[in-house]
C-alpha cells in the first residue's frame, strides 16, 4: 500500500472520471486558473489520459490538445466536443499552431505545458509560446517544475527577450518528494510543481524577475533524490577518511 500518496482524498473532482496526473493540491490551483482565464481559446501540450483536459474543455470555448500518441485522439474525442486532437511532436506543431491562432484572429488565454519533460523540451515548448503576441491576458502553466530537468528547462527560458512576459513564478504550487513508487514516478524522485507565468499585450515596463519561492526546498530535497549523483556510502566515506589519518 502506498503510505504518501499526494493525490487523495479529494472531494471537489468526482464528475471528473479520466486520469488526472497532478497532486491534489495542483488540481484546486489549477482548476481555479483556468477558471480565472476563462479563456476563448487555449492550448495543452501533454494530453495523456484526458485528465487536465477535463478542466480546461470545460473553461474555454475552444482547446487545442497536442501529444505524440495517437491513441489519445481515438481514445479521448468522444469524450469532449470543443477540443481539436493534433498528433506529433509540440516542437514542430506549436509554432505551426500559435501562428494559425494569430492569423485567424483567435482570442488564446490559457496554456498548459505538461509535454516533453526534458531540459531541452520544456525550453523548446516555453521558447515557442515567447514568440507569440498576445491579444489579452495569457496563463501559461507549467507542470513539473519540481522535477529537476523540467526546472532546469523553465530556467533557461528565454524570458528577458520577450517584452510580453509580465509574471514568472516558478514554484506557485510547490512539487512532491516521491519516497515511494507512484503512478510513474520511481521512488526517490522529485515531481509534480505547477509554475505560472503571464504574458500582457503591452509591452513591460518593470525589472522581470523570475520567483522561486521554494528554491530552499528544491535545494534541501535535491541531493536525496534519484536525480542527483550518486553519493558516497557512509562506509567508503569512513574507509576514505581512515586512508587519510594514516
Ligand atoms: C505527464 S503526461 C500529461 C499529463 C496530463 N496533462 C495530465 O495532467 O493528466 C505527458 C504527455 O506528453 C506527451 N509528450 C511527450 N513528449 C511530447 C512532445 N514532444 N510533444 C507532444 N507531446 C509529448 C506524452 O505522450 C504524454 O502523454
Amino acid at each position: 500500500m502506498i503510505k504518501s500518496n499526494p493525490n487523495e482524498p479529494t472531494f471537489l473532482f468526482d464528475d471528473l472520471p479520466l486520469h488526472w496526473q497532478m497532486t491534489r493540491c495542483e488540481k484546486y490551483a489549477f482548476a481555479s486558473l483556468v477558471e480565472i482565464a476563462h479563456p476563448d481559446v487555449a492550448i495543452e501540450i501533454g494530453t495523456y489520459k484526458g485528465g487536465s483536459l477535463q478542466i480546461i474543455s470545460k473553461n474555454s470555448k475552444k482547446v487545442y490538445s497536442i501529444d505524440t500518441e495517437v491513441n489519445c485522439r481515438e481514445n479521448l474525442s468522444e469524450h469532449f466536443d470543443n477540443v481539436e486532437f493534433l498528433t506529433g511532436d509540440s516542437k514542430q506543431l506549436l509554432p505551426a499552431l500559435l501562428k494559425r491562432i494569430s492569423n485567424e484572429n483567435e482570442s488564446l488565454g490559457f496554456i498548459l505545458i505538461d509535454g516533453d519533460h526534458s531540459t531541452e523540451g520544456v525550453r523548446s515548448d516555453i521558447n515557442g509560446v515567447l514568440q507569440y503576441k498576445p491579444v489579452r491576458p495569457l496563463y501559461i502553466v507549467f507542470h513539473d517544475s519540481f522535477h529537476p530537468p523540467c526546472r532546469e528547462g523553465i530556467l533557461a527560458a528565454d524570458w528577458q527577450l520577450c517584452p510580453y512576459v509580465h509574471f514568472v513564478e516558478v514554484d506557485f504550487v510547490p512539487g512532491v518528494y516521491h519516497y515511494e513508487a507512484f503512478d510513474t514516478a520511481p521512488p526517490r524522485s522529485m515531481f509534480a510543481g505547477l509554475s505560472v507565468a503571464l504574458m500582457l499585450p503591452e509591452k513591460r515596463n518593470h525589472e522581470l524577475i523570475i520567483y522561486q519561492s521554494q528554491k530552499g526546498l528544491f535545494d534541501t530535497v535535491l541531493p536525496h533524490s534519484i536525480h542527483s549523483l550518486p553519493r558516497k556510502s557512509f562506509l567508503s566515506r569512513f574507509l576514505n577518511w581512515s586512508r587519510i589519518r594514516r
